[in-house]
């Protein structure tokens, strides 16, 4: 089992996530965060530190979860570790719950 970033996360990236992390399984590319399956203990704290609720276990019901499983695992193993919060996309309260941004995902 592991835990995975979706959609809401995109354009977003509080990064709030990050700082709970007990095993630093975050990595940080340009507008996405991803989750290292590999890393990922379950712990479940990053759930409720995310403020857009957009973390979910791989066995939640949500939309094409497949697509984000297997994304969180491609993009982890390319983009670096991130540790520390940092300040939040300037588009993040625009973007915040807006639907289908899948296709705005930078890799
Ligand atoms: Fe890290 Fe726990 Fe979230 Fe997994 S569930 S990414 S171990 S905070
Ligand atoms: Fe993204 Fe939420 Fe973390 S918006 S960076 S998953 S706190």
């Amino acid at each position: 089992m592991t835990y995975v970033v979706t959609e809401n996360c995109i354009r977003c990236k509080h990064t709030d996530c990050v700082e709970v992390c007990p095993v630093d399984a975050f990595h940080e590319g340009p507008n996405f965060l991803a989750i290292n399956p590999d890393e990922c203990i379950d712990c479940h704290v990053c759930v409720d530190a995310c403020p857009v609720n957009a973390i979910v276990a791989d066995d939640d019901d949500y939309p094409n979860l497949q697509e984000w499983i297997d994304l969180n695992a491609r993009l982890s193993k390319n983009w670096p570790v991130i540790t520390v919060k940092k300040q939040a996309m300037v588009s993040a309260e625009s973007w915040k719950d807006v639907p289908n941004k899948r296709a705005m995902l930078e890799e």
